[in-house]
């Protein structure tokens, strides 16, 4: 994609705005992931989630470039956007890569690279939303230097690299004074473990953008749930 660089005060493209559910698509059959996705964008969903992992910052390896292009105009030519999640040491060597395979946000990992403020910058230089992530480790103050930088912060609420794990119960908290740290101008995204029964304690805490990979897509009716997890929110 070939997006002009992005600055603080370029608006945030549609999809990201208001209450968002971001179905994982690492959950999703791999074997029917257009069928899957067109089932998630037809029950309403415009933001998709796609987990880069790279068998170093994270034991599993996943999903890169290739794939990304392989959906990116799916996803758009339905009104919807891209939310790559990259669990990847050295993230800064990829964001040409994903923002050339059609990414529109690209969130890497604050304990991944000492350089989160130029990453911020060369992922908005991309034409891209730039996301620093959290671990549930990592204290929310991490993040205070990079206001105006970023325009997401990620609150990882399990331990990054599987689906399917239970929500950390002191996330609220955690988000919370997150929101207070950077303000209302930056989206909080919130990932692992979100369901119906999570989904409505996150919001409160203010988060606005809510990831769920194994409570959709391993879902007997994955759109059902969507829009329940939506209205629980
Ligand atoms: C985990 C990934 C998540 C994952 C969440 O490291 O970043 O996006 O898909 O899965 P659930 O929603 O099942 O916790
Ligand atoms: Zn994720």
């Amino acid at each position: 994609m070939t997006n002009q660089p992005r600055t603080a005060e370029t608006p945030l493209p549609e999809s990201f705005e208001g209450i968002r559910i971001a179905p994982s698509i690492l959950s999703a059959d791999f074997g029917k992931l257009g069928a899957q996705i067109a089932e998630v964008m037809d029950a309403g969903a415009r933001v998709i989630h796609f987990d880069v992992m790279d068998g170093q910052f994270v034991p599993p390896i996943t999903i890169g470039p290739l794939v990304l292009a392989g959906i990116a105009d799916q996803v758009h030519d339905a009104g919807g956007v891209v939310d790559v999640h990259l669990m990847i040491d050295n993230p800064d060597r990829q964001f040409e890569d994903f923002a050339k395979a059609g990414a529109d946000a690209i969130t890497f990992h604050e304990e991944a690279t000492p350089h989160a403020h130029r990453c911020c910058h060369a992922i908005r230089e991309l034409g891209c939303l730039a996301g620093v992530a959290i671990n549930p480790g990592t204290p929310v103050e991490a993040v205070a230097e990079l206001k105006g930088m970023a325009d997401m912060v990620l609150a990882m609420t399990v331990n990054p690299g599987w689906g399917g794990q239970p929500f950390i119960e002191t996330s609220p908290d955690k988000v919370r004074r997150l929101r207070s740290l950077v303000g209302e101008d930056t989206l909080i995204e919130v990932d692992g473990g979100i369901g119906t029964g999570t989904i409505g304690r996150m919001a409160e805490a203010g988060a606005t953008l809510f990831v769920a990979g194994s409570a959709i897509f391993n879902a007997p009716d994955p759109a059902q749930a969507y829009a329940d997890i939506l209205a629980a929110a």
